[in-house]
């Protein structure tokens, strides 16, 4: 019989739950290192398609593919027992129809074991986010900024700035709850838009350039810990690791150059039998 690992991670009626109660919070991770480290400080693990832009080096979200998204939420649960897991559906694997919507959903689900999917907002959203959980998979929805837009946008700039748009992020926040999503990320809004969506819904809202009123609040892990020199104006960095890692790699230089390493005790010899 083969031993059981013993995880007790949060559940989606958990996290749910909290909805002005207790502030939820969330971070990207992509790899099972990282994964192992936030898992006993955050709540809930997204493993964003940002991951295409931080790891990959891509120039935004959309050549993010099912398979991309496979590979690092299978190291992400590996790295994690504790955080609830949420794994976004890439830039074309759910728009076409609810349909392929589900089908993606049930691969990224069957091949992580994730607990949830994210999917960004667009015209007929709610029919798809309807289709997925009344199948059994929990949605987390994404409005406001939407990174997958990219191209229609003309950038990545904030959103709800007119009348207009600010009437379009509500509708998509209420499409999504209504139609049974567990929570919605509200990204690149302004504050008042975001506490008026926070008010509004019963489900939590996880802020990213949002608002601190929101229920939660989420930021790109590798943008949180200070490795990029650039980083939008909403991320707040609370370390330096850009500086650490070029540290260490100079200091390591150095050292192979001068001959100074491997040293003594970093080497092995004949043993003496
Ligand atoms: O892809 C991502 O990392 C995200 C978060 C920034 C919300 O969608």
């Amino acid at each position: 019989m083969s031993k059981q690992v013993v995880q007790s991670r949060l559940t989606v009626p958990e996290i749910r739950a909290r909805k002005g109660k207790q502030k939820i919070v969330c971070l990207t991770a992509y790899t099972a290192p990282i994964a192992a480290i936030l898992d006993p400080i955050v709540d809930l693990l997204l493993v964003g398609d940002s991951l295409g832009m931080v790891i990959h080096g891509l120039p935004s979200t959309v050549g993010v593919t099912l398979e991309m998204m496979i590979l690092h939420g299978q190291a992400v649960m590996r790295g994690s027992q504790h955080a609830l897991v949420v794994v976004d559906l890439p830039f074309g694997s759910y728009e076409e129809s609810p349909v392929q919507a589900f089908r993606s959903a049930t691969e990224i689900m069957a091949k992580t074991g994730c607990q949830a999917v994210k999917i960004e907002a667009f015209e007929g959203v709610d029919a798809t986010i309807a289709f997925l959980t009344q199948r059994g998979i929990p949605v987390m929805g994404h409005v406001g900024l939407r990174p997958q837009a990219v191209n229609v946008d003309g950038g990545f700039r904030a959103k709800g700035r007119t009348v207009g748009e600010r009437d379009r992020v509500i509708a998509e926040a209420q499409a999504a709850e209504q139609a049974g999503a567990f929570a919605i990320v509200v990204e690149g809004v302004a504050p008042d838009l975001a506490d008026e969506i926070t008010a509004m819904v019963k489900i939590p809202t996880i802020g990213i350039g949002a608002s601190p009123q929101c229920d939660g609040q989420i930021l790109v892990t590798d943008d949180m810990v200070g490795l990029f020199d650039w980083t939008p104006k909403f991320v707040r960095r609370y370390g330096k690791l850009r500086h650490e890692i070029e540290k260490a790699a100079t200091g390591y230089a150095d050292d192979v150059r001068r001959g100074e390493f491997p040293a003594a005790a970093e080497m092995y010899y004949l043993k003496r039998v």
